[in-house]
């Protein structure tokens, strides 16, 4: 689940200050300005939505990869080729959601003009969540659909090797009530950093989350630290992981699986692949027509029956968008992980005396 509870050490922060404070630290790694803010911008935005595993969180590690582990701060995306529908960027060692936003916006310029196009991104790295990416097709009234690389935690159905990766994918179609269908997640039955949460405070896992270092499926948190992560339903979670970062690698030269990384050593810099493709509404049908008839498949969910004690059913994409909404003034996030920004931005020169206080 993207949401999680409410917890004790838990403080609510201005978004519009979280920021400010998180495009002055990565300018501080050497980012452009506009660089930093489209990052931070990005990060924020997923916090907004609830992602908070892909939000400010993730600055000390940001931090890291451009400070100490070699990713370019001022790496600045090229293209490489661009016919029609088919173009190719090249990330030259820039954060991921550089390249990747310079590449959605390509992909929605072209599919503008000639109904469809296909963004395909290598000498990348990590990239954040792929809502970010398709929200903004579905914002210009297109289909958004975006997959990624991750490192390689899952075997082949019944393998004992890490040679998969999660891959998420994302999937947003328009809608006329302006809430959007967004599917958004990876092909895991969940993520490495959740389980290493477990071992961390002693617990075992859930049934169904990992396999040990032989393939078989436990409960023990370090164990499946040291072993496979499961994927979801079987043999096809790993095909669908397969299946995207294929497109996210094949086709842009990008590293594919291994190539890109592995739990031991880290990822590799300057080589993930990521894709993005847009899909113009109008040049298939009435755009008013499409987005009421989302809106109608929405509906048909929320009028749908519901099991004993089930509230409220869901689409994809609703949670995040009810809990962007709410987030306006103010955003829920762990107090570790604002102490974990205060320090990232005392270390780098930057005043955080407006998030301190928070
Ligand atoms: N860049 C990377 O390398 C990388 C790797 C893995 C994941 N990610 C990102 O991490 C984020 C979380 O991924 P995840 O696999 O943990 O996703 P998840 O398991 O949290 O699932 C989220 C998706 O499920 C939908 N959903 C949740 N509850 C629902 C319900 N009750 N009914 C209907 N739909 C529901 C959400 O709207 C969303 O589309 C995503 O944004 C993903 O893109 C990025």
């Amino acid at each position: 689940m993207a949401i999680y509870p409410k917890g004790a050490g838990d403080r609510v922060v201005d978004p519009g200050a979280l920021e400010a404070i998180v495009t002055a630290i990565f300018a501080g790694c050497g980012m452009s300005d506009a660089d930093a803010a489209l990052l931070a911008g990005s990060l924020v935005a997923s916090d907004r939505r609830g992602i908070l595993s892909h939000g400010v969180m993730r600055v000390p590690d940001y931090v890291k990869k451009m400070t100490k582990d070699g990713v370019d701060p001022r790496g600045v995306p090229t293209v490489v080729s661009d016919r029609g529908a088919a173009i190719v960027i090249d990330g030259h060692n820039s954060m991921g959601q550089i390249g990747g936003t310079m590449a959605m916006r390509r992909a929605i310029e072209r599919a503008g003009e000639i109904g469809v196009a296909f963004a395909a991104v290598r000498g990348s790295n990590h990239c954040g969540a792929m809502d970010w990416y398709t929200l903004m097709a579905a914002e210009a009234d297109m289909i958004g659909i975006a997959g990624t690389n991750a490192i390689p935690t899952m075997a082949p159905w019944g393998g004992t090797d890490r040679i998969v990766g999660i891959n998420p994918l994302s999937i947003a179609m328009p809608a006329a009530s302006g809430k959007p269908f967004v599917l958004d997640f990876a092909f895991g039955a969940t993520a490495h950093g959740k389980i290493r949460i477990y071992h961390q405070k002693g617990s075992p896992i859930p049934e169904g989350w990992a396999f040990d270092a032989e393939g078989n499926p436990t409960t023990d948190a370090g164990a499946a630290l040291n072993g496979i992560i499961q994927p979801i339903g079987q043999h096809k979670g790993v095909g669908l992981g397969m299946a995207v970062g294929m497109l996210s690698s094949l086709l842009s030269g990008a590293g594919y699986g291994t190539e890109s990384g592995n739990m031991e050593d880290g990822a590799v810099v300057g080589v993930d692949g990521h894709f993005f493709m847009a899909i113009n509404v109008a040049f298939f049908e009435d755009v008013a027509r499409f987005k009421t008839r989302t809106d109608g498949v929405i509906a048909q969910v929320h009028t749908s029956g519901r099991r004993d004690g089930v509230e409220r059913l869901y689409v994809p994409g609703e949670i995040e968008s009810d809990l962007e909404a709410a987030s306006r003034d103010g955003i829920v996030l762990p107090g570790t992980a604002i102490d974990d920004i205060v320090a990232a931005g005392k270390a780098l020169g930057v005043d955080v005396t407006a998030l301190a206080g928070q």
